[in-house]
């Protein structure tokens, strides 16, 4: 059987073959790399699949927007022998990072002297827990990739993989940094330095995908709406050295409106002040879009006010969400339930419109609630808009030029996820 390898350089020969006999000058567009993207129903997160290490050991990873790089459980019964470990003196290894050893022995990935320590992250733990950066190779869609740097460390007795998906072995982090998995991939497949991402909203309706390097071929039929993303300058991470700026993804909302009417919402809570505090982001580890309670209050209200004006019959709110209603009394349009329309107005004069299927939740057979959470007053920031809110919509990061792409509802097109799994 030929390699994966194989059939990728293949194709890339076929391709330049083509653009020879038809005479055209410029080289083929680049494909971008797939990953498929599940949904996990207990925890409401996402996962894809790839392949790790030699043997090659397939794994389930959480996608998780704001995570700085891929790490992943090396328990016991993990082993690789294409594993190096990042040696604390390396260029490979970031700056502020510490030094590990292992003296237990024998030697295996999470098990190496000189190491160049990774402090894992899964928000759903109790604990930052301190790994080993190690390089190693990496499978993914028809390709594979040689010296992908990751993190690991052994899970066992700890609360390492807690409250993940259950077939979870660790998450794959996507944010704007150098050893985020996007930026690896560009790097060693030559692909433009951007992403995309389209989740499910069901298995059921078929899976979603990861695109590295690009958008689907076939998205160009959808029109994208365009917002710059933006730094914040103070790190939002649970651990960080003093005067990092935060590596997620920030984009700046100016307004809201539900059906029309904006909601009285303080401007000061979308900017981001001199503590790092406010502004609105993106988060894949986020189930519900979360927001700050002087937005909560506001929006409950005016949502529920306009749905009453549809005939949507309001029932006792399920926690944690704040208006509920029968779901017997919401009628269906395209883009899913017939709920109020929330508009988030963007900079650059951009409307990221949110339908029925976006912005209720079936909470039970008989009750759907406004997929919105109360973040707190002390919220750090203000909105932080979760994955529920991401289904069925294409959303592209443009790490060159800092700007987000985005379709709204595919289900206006016709279209979900699924659809673009080509
Ligand atoms: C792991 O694999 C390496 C390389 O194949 C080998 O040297 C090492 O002994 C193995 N470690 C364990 C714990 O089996
Ligand atoms: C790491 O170094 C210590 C002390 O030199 C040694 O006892 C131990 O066996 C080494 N561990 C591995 C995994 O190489
Ligand atoms: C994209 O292409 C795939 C495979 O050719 C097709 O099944 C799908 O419907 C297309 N999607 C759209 C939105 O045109």
């Amino acid at each position: 059987m030929a390699s994966p390898t194989t059939h990728f350089s293949l194709l890339t020969l076929s391709l330049l073959f083509v653009s020879c006999i038809s005479e055209t000058h410029h080289t083929p567009k680049p494909r971008p790399l797939i990953l498929p993207v599940a949904k996990d129903s207990n925890t409401h997160l996402f996962y894809t699949s790839l392949g790790l290490g030699t043997p090659r050991h397939d794994m389930d990873l959480v996608i998780d927007l704001g995570g700085p790089f891929v790490w992943y459980d090396c328990d016991n019964s993990y082993n690789s022998s294409t594993y190096h470990p990042v040696h604390c003196e390396s260029r490979k290894c970031p700056g502020d990072a510490a030094c590990t050893g292992c003296t237990s022995g024998p030697f295996k990935p999470g098990c190496s002297n000189d190491t160049c320590g990774a402090f894992l992250i899964n928000p759903y733990a109790d604990a930052i827990f301190s790994g080993d950066f190690g390089e190693d190779v990496l499978f993914l869609s028809h390709t594979s990739l040689s010296g992908l740097i990751s993190g690991c460390t052994p899970s066992e007795g700890s609360s390492l993989l807690n409250n993940l998906p259950k077939s979870g072995k660790g998450i794959l982090g996507l944010a704007r940094t150098k050893l985020a998995l996007p930026t690896q991939v560009s790097l060693s497949h030559k692909l433009p330095r951007k992403f995309s991402i389209c989740l499910p909203s069901s298995n059921k309706k078929g899976l979603g995908s990861l695109f590295i390097g690009g958008a689907p071929q076939n998205a160009s039929k959808i029109t994208l709406f365009t917002t710059p993303l933006v730094v914040n300058p103070f790190s939002t991470a649970p651990i960080f050295s003093e005067g990092d700026p935060s590596y997620e993804y920030f984009i700046v909302v100016k307004s809201v409106k539900v059906d029309g009417g904006v909601i009285n919402i303080k401007p000061s809570l979308f900017s981001i002040d001199n503590k790092g505090q406010g502004g609105t982001k993106i988060s894949t580890m986020n189930p519900f879009t979360a927001v700050h309670s002087s937005i909560f209050k506001p929006l409950v209200r005016e949502f529920s006010k306009k749905a009453v004006d549809r005939k949507m019959r309001k029932v006792a709110p399920v926690a944690p969400f704040g208006a509920c209603f029968d779901f017997s009394t919401i009628g269906r349009t395209i883009t899913g339930l017939d709920a109020p329309t929330i508009e988030l107005e963007l900079e650059g004069g951009v409307k990221w419109t949110i339908y029925g299927g976006n912005s209720l939740v079936l909470v039970n057979k008989k009750v759907a609630c406004l997929a919105f959470v109360d973040g707190g007053k002390d919220a750090k920031t203000s909105v932080v808009i979760g994955g529920h809110l991401l289904e069925d919509n294409l959303v592209e990061f443009d790490l060159v030029s800092s700007k987000l792409s985005f379709s709204s509802s595919l289900l206006l097109h016709n279209a979900r996820c699924s659809h673009f799994r080509a």
